[in-house]
């Protein structure tokens, strides 16, 4: 949550730092700032609501400070009002500074700064760092010699020692304008390095334009970037070695390529995202040998398993859902699945030879991070077999969680710009079809031929999306017309595709702003059928297997109480036609397989609400794509 941009090096600050910025603004769009250095002063603007507000503030600025940092925020501490916006600066405007995260102890720092004499102007916790900063820099100016060129480094070192939470830093000072100083502490930033020009950003896509030469930052990592260079420190002062890497990602794949909105872009990104899974999850059949599958993960996280707990939230949990299913039916472990944020709180007793796997697409997300933290630091020190075994599956091997964890699945989709995930919980979905089958194939708990038969279906998924993707679109965006100003939806499914229901009901709640329940659609007549009426549509997902006809009776009793039917289902099979009043028609597919095409209305449906309702696809109200606070 809230980006944060910097930079320093020979250009005009203001576009680079507003261009990073419109990369960032998937983190959150409540207001937005920048800061430079010009003429020995501060120079800060902030506008509340989205980047164009602050853009058209600054748009006849001749400005051409070659120094300054930058803010898109979600608001925490303080409404999402302009006073609260960062920068944030210290009483004489020398310092700004910018924060991502959370300044856990800033109350008792505010009262300490205010006693000093020290005055605020926002209800934030970041306030507290310019103002602190500025109480060591008079301590460090007084102390130091004329020549020492570390005040500023040393006077942000010491406040940054102060600082309880998860953060990432940028901080400028007026009275040294050469200099810009990042911080990181279990908040992500990278560090960008161009010709005679540097970068910091909380995530590449802001950089990507100027260069690809990056290093990540660790936690309690602190870098000063000056016009000749970068370095890198502890938070004791220590000089750290670090290595420059070279991302892979490239400009184009940032934008929006002709689509309307990166959403739309990313659900027709889906086929491609599970051949690129395929080819690296799978053998092809002429190299198979023994093994089908290509994790690459060590026995020892398999040996002697007797159970598997997956934390995760949102679109991740319900990837998650689906991979219990996979794994207990196919591969026969027990599966446990929590909210990571109920988890970190009443975590489940200890279990022996268990595997804890964290899914989190952006690899950021506070709660699964800490979940994932409490279930390693409560297992240290026990015997062998309760000893813990992590497993990560996320879309960002380089984030917090490839850090922590020591084996990663990378579920490959590209870097996703939408607020709501799509392609990213299809390729959440692969991942867990590769660990289950990777299981099955080393437990036996599948015949060899099974497992090939669920191979050769999963590689003929792409083409069953392209080939219904346009179908698709046109007819949910028909629905969109007729359901525009619909106040509530139900989404039922069941078994494997009742976390399918899930995913729909949060699609069309986040994007739309529709109220929407997902059910197992057996659990309807327990009470939420009293909801029904002729105002509230119902989307069943109903695809042959061992649940079929129990959708359909259930989607029936929906009828029978004059709810419009919309069944996400094969089109010439047994008695959909005459029991569904619309039909959204998916491709006939092993049950087993079948999320994979099911999910795809599910996503076009909310986007073409939403697009319909006219509002925010990519940056709907109140949220952000990456969770990075409790
Ligand atoms: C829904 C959505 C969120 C995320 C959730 C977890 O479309 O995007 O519900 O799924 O915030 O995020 P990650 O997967 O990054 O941990």
């Amino acid at each position: 949550m809230c980006g944060i941009v910097g930079y320093i090096g020979t250009q005009r600050a203001t576009e680079i730092l507003l261009s990073g910025l419109e990369k960032l603004e998937y983190r959150g769009y409540d207001s937005a700032g920048i800061a430079t250095i010009w003429e020995e002063q501060i120079n800060c603007v902030r506008a509340k609501g989205k980047l164009h507000n602050l853009r058209s503030k600054i748009e006849h600025s001749e400005n051409p400070a070659p120094i300054g940092i930058g803010h898109t925020r979600w608001a925490t501490h303080g409404k999402p009002e302009e006073h609260n916006a960062h920068p944030h600066m210290d009483m004489a405007r020398r310092i700004a500074v910018v924060q991502n995260g959370i300044v856990e102890n800033y109350r008792e720092l505010r009262e300490q700064l205010k006693a000093q004499g020290h005055e605020f102007v926002s209800e934030t916790d970041t306030e507290v760092i310019p103002h602190l900063i500025a109480q060591f820099l008079k301590e460090e100016t007084a102390l130091a010699d004329d020549n020492s060129d570390v005040i500023l480094f040393e006077a942000v070192r010491k406040a940054v020692n102060q600082l309880q939470g998860a953060f990432a830093i940028a901080v400028i000072c007026a009275d040294y304008p050469d200099e810009l100083i990042a911080i990181r502490q279990q908040a992500p930033l990278v560090i960008g390095f161009g010709q005679g020009e540097f970068f910091c950003a909380s995530d590449t896509p802001a950089i990507i334009a100027h260069t690809r030469a990056v290093l990540p930052l660790e936690n309690g990592e602190m870098a000063r970037l000056t016009p000749l260079g970068v370095e890198v420190y502890n938070f004791a002062g220590t000089r750290q070695r670090k290595h420059v890497r070279m991302l892979s990602l490239s400009p184009t794949m940032v934008e929006k390529q002709g689509f309307k909105h990166f959403m739309l872009k990313e659900i027709y990104e889906q086929p491609g995202v599970v051949r690129a899974c395929l080819d690296a999850y799978f053998s092809s059949a002429d190299d198979a040998g023994d093994s089908l599958i290509n994790l690459d993960l060590p026995e020892s996280l398999y040996a002697d398993l007797e159970q598997i707990q997956i934390v995760a939230c949102g679109t991740s949990w319900h990837a998650a859902l689906i991979g219990k299913y996979l794994l207990e039916q196919l591969a026969g472990i027990p599966t446990q699945v929590q909210y990571a944020s109920e988890f970190r709180y009443a975590p489940a007793p200890l279990t022996p030879n268990t595997l804890t796997i964290g899914v989190t697409q952006s690899g950021e997300t506070a709660d699964t991070l800490a979940a994932l933290g409490m279930e390693k630091e409560r297992r240290q020190g026990l015997e062998s077999k309760y000893q813990v075994r992590l497993l990560g599956i996320t879309n960002r091997p380089e984030s917090s969680l490839g850090h922590m964890v020591p084996h990663i699945i990378n579920t490959l989709a590209g870097i996703e710009i939408g607020v709501a995930a799509t392609k990213t919980f299809t390729a959440q979905l692969m991942a867990f079809y590769a660990l289950t089958l990777d299981l099955a194939q080393r437990r036996q708990t599948l015949p060899q031929e099974k497992l090939a038969d669920i191979i050769t279906g999963l590689r003929g998924i792409p083409k069953e999306i392209e080939s219904t993707l346009e179908t698709q679109e046109k007819l949910t965006e028909h629905l969109a017309h007729d359901f525009a100003e619909t106040q509530d939806f139900i989404f039922l499914g069941r078994g494997i595709n009742f976390p399918i229901a899930l995913e729909g009901a949060l699609k069309l709640k986040e994007i739309s702003y529709i109220h929407a329940e997902g059910y197992p659609a057996g659990e309807m007549k327990h009470g939420p059928i009293a909801l029904l009426d002729a105002k509230v549509p119902v989307v069943a997902i109903a695809t042959p297997g061992n649940v079929y006809e129990k959708v359909i009776s259930n989607a029936q009793e929906a009828k029978a109480r004059d709810s419009r039917l919309i069944g996400v289902t094969p089109v010439n099979h047994g008695e959909a036609a005459d029991v569904f009043n619309d039909m959204i028609p998916v491709t006939e597919v092993d049950e087993l397989l079948s999320p994979l095409l099911t999910v795809v209305p599910m996503q076009l449906l909310a986007y073409n609400i939403a697009a319909r309702r006219g509002l925010d696809v990519d940056q709907p109200r109140n949220l952000a794509k990456s969770v990075t606070v409790e």
